[in-house]
């Protein structure tokens, strides 16, 4: 179960080196963020489990960027479902800030990611009925339990409209999704990522369903906040240009990450 001295394969992310090219980590040897080993997830259907991730490395390091690439079914939202503890692999080990999560349990992982992890998941996932800014605020309203909501409701608040405001929805606060453009979606579903202020920021095709226009005003959003939260930034996408400009760029393929691009 837990591979975390498994010799890795050339190809892989095998920690910190150089910037010098995707594929390699920044420079100062320090401990990553997020050290996955060997994870391995299928699905079973009936008889058969149809495998997915088969034995897939990675080490994320604070305020990197990362992109994976893959052929639709490649299982992008698998793995990402995966660093993201909204799943649990069937095998592998996966390290987050020091912490072996795979035998955690299922609270205790909802704890971990609740305080460390943002997810932007690849169709938005707003609930219908409620305002942007309520919809931001809905996953710490849910983590806090209603009795202590009470005396968290104003400064949440508050933190909640300072996002929406800083990712351009000042006058949109009062907005339901479907009065909402699909920018407008995807940046309430960021600031809602933001709340918790995650060291791990992951986006299962944050501009998949946005024109191109809108893309890159998400795109940039994206690595701003990043940069000025120090975030590690995954990016899942099959646009080249946005992989393009992640420090390190991966290919799921086969059920395992292998760097690519310089
Ligand atoms: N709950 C599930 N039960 C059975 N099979 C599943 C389940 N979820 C995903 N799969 C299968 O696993 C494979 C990987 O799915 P996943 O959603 O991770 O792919 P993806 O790379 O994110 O694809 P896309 O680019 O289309 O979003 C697919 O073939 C899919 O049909
Ligand atoms: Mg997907």
């Amino acid at each position: 179960m837990n591979d975390t001295g498994a010799v890795l394969p050339a190809d892989s992310d095998s920690g910190p080196t150089s910037m010098a090219s995707a594929g390699e980590a920044p420079q100062e040897p320090r401990e990553p963020v997020l050290s996955a080993r060997n994870l391995v997830r299928g699905y079973r259907m009936g008889e058969q489990t149809l495998e997915v991730l088969a034995g897939t490395h990675v080490d994320l390091y604070a305020g990197e960027s990362v992109a994976i690439m893959g052929r639709s079914g490649s299982g992008k939202s698998t793995l990402l479902h995966s660093l993201g503890l909204l799943d649990r692999p069937d095998s592998g080990s996966l390290v987050v800030h020091g912490v072996e999560t795979t035998t955690l349990t299922r609270s205790a992982r909802a704890r971990l990611r609740n305080k460390r992890i943002g997810y932007v998941f690849q169709f938005y996932h707003l609930i219908p009925e409620l305002s942007a800014l309520d919809n931001a605020l809905l996953p710490r309203r849910i983590e806090v339990g209603p009795l202590r909501w009470i005396g968290k409701q104003k400064e949440m608040r508050e933190h909640a409209r300072a996002l929406l405001d800083e990712l351009g929805l000042s006058t949109r606060m009062a907005h339901k999704p479907s009065q909402l453009s699909g920018g407008e979606r995807q940046r309430v579903a960021i600031a809602r990522a933001l709340m918790s202020e995650p060291t791990l920021l992951l986006c299962d095709e944050p501009t998949g369903n946005l024109d191109e226009r809108t893309s890159e005003v998400i795109a940039d959003l994206l690595f701003q906040v990043s940069v000025e939260r120090s975030h590690t930034l995954v990016l899942v996408t099959h646009d080249s240009d946005l992989a393009a400009r992640a420090d390190r760029r991966f290919q799921l393929h086969e059920g395992k990450l292998e760097a690519f691009g310089a």
